[in-house]
């Protein structure tokens, strides 16, 4: 099983992504996560996309393409659920082929609407912790402890591109690069809406049916 989630950036995809993952047993590829992973190790890949990131713009096509294409083909039979990815018509395209190779189908796209007035608010007040990249926020998801991942102890950051000027150029090349990848799963028949703008719980509860 293949799941994709695709909405603008703080709709909440990694938020549901660790539940959903859990809860059926599937793989949580985020590219964002892996990306940031790179950023981290100074690797090559790393030192490239960070500029990219840190703009809010995407990474080019071929590194983000290479990088998925490498993963799909050693997950085996398992399930997967695909965060971040695909988010160009390239991309998209590059993964019904690479889907053709691995024998894999996509079970659901789905798609989280929320307004841009709440995805600003979003993204203003989260942090996130830089070792297992869960996301919390100030007013509507605080953590236990102030500042300090439930999870893993890890003292809480806020991201690079969480700061306004790089949150307006993400809210609009996402308008611009990955609206068009909608429609090109509504005209496959794969895209289920999902409200979004609902609270955490009743947000996992309706993306619980639509994968049923
Ligand atoms: P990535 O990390 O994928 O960022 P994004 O898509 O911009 O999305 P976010 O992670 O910001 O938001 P989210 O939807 O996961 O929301 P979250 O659950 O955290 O990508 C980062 C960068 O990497 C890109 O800009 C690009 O440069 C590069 N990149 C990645 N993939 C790429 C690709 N395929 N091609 C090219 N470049 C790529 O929630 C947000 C906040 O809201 C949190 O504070 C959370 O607590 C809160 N929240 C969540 N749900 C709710 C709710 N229901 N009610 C209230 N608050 C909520
Ligand atoms: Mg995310």
């Amino acid at each position: 099983m293949l799941i994709v989630f695709l909405g603008a950036p703080g709709a909440g995809k990694g938020t549901q992504a660790k539940t959903l993952a859990t809860k059926k047993n599937l793989m949580h590829l985020a590219t964002g996560d892996l990306l940031r992973a790179e950023v981290t190790a100074a690797s090559e890949l790393g030192l490239t996309a960070k500029a990219f990131m840190d703009r809010g713009d995407l990474v080019p096509d071929d590194v983000m393409i290479g990088m998925i294409q490498a993963r799909l083909l050693s997950t085996g039979s398992g399930g997967v659920l695909l965060d971040g990815f695909p988010r160009t018509i390239r991309q998209a395209k590059a993964l019904d082929q690479a889907l053709t190779t691995t024998g894999m189908e996509i079970h659901r796209s789905i798609y989280f609407e929320v307004s841009e007035e709440e995805l600003v608010r979003r993204l203003a007040g989260r942090s996130t912790c830089p070792n297992c990249q869960r996301a919390y926020h100030d007013s509507f998801n605080p953590p236990q402890r102030l500042d300090i991942c439930d999870d893993c102890d890890e003292k809480l950051i806020r991201r690079e591109d969480d700061r306004p000027e790089a949150v307006r150029n993400r809210l609009k090349v996402y308008e611009t690069q990955t609206i068009p990848v909608l429609d090109h799963y509504r005209h496959a028949g794969k895209l289920v809406e999902v409200d979004g703008e609902q609270s955490i719980n009743a947000v996992q509860s309706d993306l619980t049916n639509a994968v049923e």
